[in-house]
């Protein structure tokens, strides 16, 4: 993309944008768009479009919009080849910036059918928020800076990406926090939503997929619970369908060539339950870990900022009695437990009295589900 110094030189076209009220703006890095049709009903109007050659539409798009203060969730109108057509926008960064020469614009064609089945995710989770996982966090930071500028990685490029743990140490949340972060789509899809009614289903869903997130590169394609779909071989005579998505899974990823930009993660519980070819195409595999007492305290206080009661408790005390804990569980099984445990005896504060009824419920509780398969 072309990108010289000059500063904008700031047009109004057709549309009339606040100029003096937008002196102190900042001025727009990214806007990511994504069409909303026309204000009205008009019987000739069609809605449908298709964009053949995204950077064409990029300059298009930048030249009539030039000036322009963009506002998350507000609309920008074409006054040119579709006058009215309203596009929505669905991000900038940052806020209430002004469109310059340089301002990245992305148009995600499908963001409403994404949306419809909620493949496309936007969430209110921040890096920040996620404690430890270390090397979870430097791998998304060599996403984020291979984001930012695909041309200069070539064949080094990260392309799959396992994320491995116990149930509750955030791979999930470490994900949706990439999308909030990220100004590129992330596309979510849960493995167990892939086994439809009829065979068939999911490796058409997978193709889908791989082809809204080709089309709209750089993207991220995120398979949670992904061993739920690529089951070891051994497993997969036992549901028939499983090895024609397995298939699907394994032709897509090789189908991503190297100028697509098209990052895969995948989460699982257990890798070793993986299909070992569907194991073998993810380069790196990050295991999410326990967290240690430190991280526990900081998991715990996190969560008490937002606890709706006030609070007396010993949190040394609380990472002792935590130990092999997860993040889900202490929010969970133990805050949640203790909280609702002061309610219920018509309290108006939370003592350690309620933090050791959780845990004794969590113990009760694990020891059941450890019975179970015994
Ligand atoms: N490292 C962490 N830091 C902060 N909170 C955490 C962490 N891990 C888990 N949590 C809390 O637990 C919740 C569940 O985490 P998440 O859904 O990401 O787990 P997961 O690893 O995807 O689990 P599963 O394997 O069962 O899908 C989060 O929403 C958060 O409240
Ligand atoms: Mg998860």
């Amino acid at each position: 993309m072309k990108s010289d110094n000059k500063k904008p030189e700031i047009k109004t076209n057709n549309q009339k944008p606040a100029l003096i009220e937008n002196e102190n703006r900042e001025y727009a890095e990214c806007v990511m768009l994504c069409p909303a049709g026309y204000p009205f009903e008009f019987g000739l109007m069609e809605d449908d479009f298709e964009i053949k050659n995204h950077e064409l539409f990029e300059e298009y798009a930048r030249e009539q919009w030039l000036g322009l203060v963009v506002r998350e969730n507000s609309h920008l109108f074409d006054q040119k080849i579709m006058p009215d057509y309203g596009f929505k926008i669905v991000s900038a960064k940052p806020n209430n910036s002004i469109i310059t020469e340089k301002t990245k614009i992305k148009l995600i064609t499908d963001e409403i059918n994404a949306k419809k089945d909620n493949t496309l995710i936007k969430s209110n989770y921040h890096l920040k928020d996620i404690i430890g996982q270390e090397n979870a966090k430097n791998k998304v930071k060599v996403i984020t800076k291979y984001l930012e500028d695909p041309e200069s990685f070539g064949p080094w490029a990260p392309k799959n990406i396992l994320f491995y743990g116990l149930p509750g140490t955030g791979k999930t949340m470490l994900v949706k926090a990439l999308a909030n972060e990220l100004e590129v789509p992330l596309y979510l899809i849960k493995a167990t939503s892939l086994i439809g009614d009829h065979v068939g289903d999911g490796a058409s869903k997978i193709h889908d997929l791989f082809k809204k997130a080709g089309e709209n590169s750089p993207s991220i394609i995120f398979i949670d619970e992904i061993d739920a779909i690529a089951l070891h071989r051994s497993f997969q005579s036992l549901r028939g369908d499983v090895s024609e998505i397995v298939n699907s899974l394994l032709t897509e990823m090789d189908g991503i060539s190297e100028h697509e930009s098209v990052i895969t993660i995948g989460a699982t519980n257990n890798p070793t339950s993986l299909d070992y070819a569907v194991r073998s195409r993810f380069e790196e595999e990050i295991e999410f870990k326990l967290p240690d007492d430190e991280e526990r305290l900081a998991i715990l206080e996190n969560n008490l900022k937002t606890m709706p009661m006030e609070y007396d408790l010993d949190l040394n005390r609380i990472v002792k009695l935590t130990k092999g804990l997860s993040g889900r569980d202490i929010k969970e099984k133990i805050l949640k437990t203790a909280l609702h445990n002061a309610i219920a005896n018509d309290s108006d504060i939370i003592t350690m009295k309620n933090i050791d009824y959780a845990i004794k419920i969590s113990k009760i509780k694990n020891s059941d589900v450890k019975g179970m398969f015994e």
